[in-house]
């Protein structure tokens, strides 16, 4: 049996600073992954089959609502690893302090984290952080259908990361912020699926290319700025750049009253910049926050509309 502690099978959430779903298209994208994070426990059992104890905390109605993909997800990670639950018996128990929450990256994290458990699970290390990545970019698909492996990645190799879907393999690399970047970021509560967001963007984009292109371009300028903002640590210009992506997240459908909601509570209550960030259509939104101060008055004044708000920063 495994001699390797519970922590060796971490897997983080995530927030995407800028480009979801346009991401899937190939366009860079900053994501930063948070310490919040799921790891997983693997027992092998005397009979054959597969138990699944799912300790992880949760907004309400999100792991009844994601059950099915879930398992899809767990059985794709599963056999892309040769484990198969129906020769030798698996116990799977996932937890950590991730609150599973639609644009959180949840779905990512548990299954990087049961790679991480299949990994460690004879008592030795025997997979790569890329094999690792690789195995969780499989069960993505169970939840993603075609995921761009953004969140994977970020659930993975943690920190903030430039991110680049290629026909081949991912382009990553870490970014280094001069300072802090302190975030609040807060839950409308509704669970979306991202397979069925993600497809109704592709069904537009079929529909009307040239609507797509455009947006396309105008992101593609924002997100190239926003690099050279990253590196510069202008943190106010920052903002104004995640508040345009916000716009043009509008533009493509996938955010919602609810985001737009708490996006204009935010700025109003002191953020540099706000955003929906992840699947949209409910999920999450994430707002810039210079100080500690206004982080603390932000999330104050989120507190008053959303279910759940939290606060993190990248360092
Ligand atoms: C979901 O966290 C991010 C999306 O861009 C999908 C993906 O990249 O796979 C909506």
């Amino acid at each position: 049996m495994a001699n390797f502690p519970i922590d060796q099978t971490r897997a983080f959430g995530k927030l995407i600073l800028f480009g979801e779903h346009l991401v899937v298209y190939k366009a860079p994208a900053i994501v930063g992954a948070i310490s919040a994070y799921t790891d997983c426990k693997l027992e092998y059992l005397d009979e054959p089959g597969l138990e699944v104890v799912d300790n992880r905390p949760a907004v309400p109605h999100y792991k009844e609502e994601k059950k099915d993909e879930g398992d899809v997800a767990i059985g794709l990670t599963l056999s892309h690893l040769g484990v198969d639950p129906s020769i030798r018996g698996v116990r799977l128990i996932f937890g950590g302090d991730l609150c599973c929450a639609s644009g959180i990256g949840a779905s990512a994290a548990q299954v990087v984290s049961l790679a991480r458990a299949i990994s460690v699970s004879n008592g030795t290390r025997s997979l790569t952080e890329d094999e690792i990545n690789a195995a969780g970019y499989e069960g993505e698909k169970g939840y993603h259908g075609t995921p761009s492996g953004i969140d994977n990645t970020a659930a993975t190799f943690g920190g903030l990361l430039r991110f680049r879907r290629t026909d081949g393999p991912p382009v990553f690399e870490k970014v280094k912020f001069p300072s802090a970047i302190r975030i609040v970021y807060a839950s409308t509560g509704i669970t979306a699926s991202t397979t069925k967001v993600v497809g109704d963007v592709r069904s537009r984009k079929e529909a009307d290319e040239a609507w797509f292109a455009n947006i396309m371009d105008r992101y593609t300028s924002l997100v190239g700025e926003a690099e050279k903002v990253l590196e510069a640590g202008d943190m106010n210009r920052l903002g104004e750049l995640m508040d345009a992506n916000h716009g043009l997240l509008q533009e493509l459908t996938v955010s919602c009253k609810e985001l737009d909601d708490l996006v204009v509570a935010a700025r109003a209550a002191g953020a540099v910049g706000a955003k929906m960030s992840g699947t949209g259509r409910g999920g999450l939104m994430m707002a810039l926050t210079p100080t500690e101060e206004v982080q603390n008055s932000v999330a104050a004044a989120l507190e008053k509309l959303a279910p759940q708000v939290w606060k993190t920063t990248f360092a």
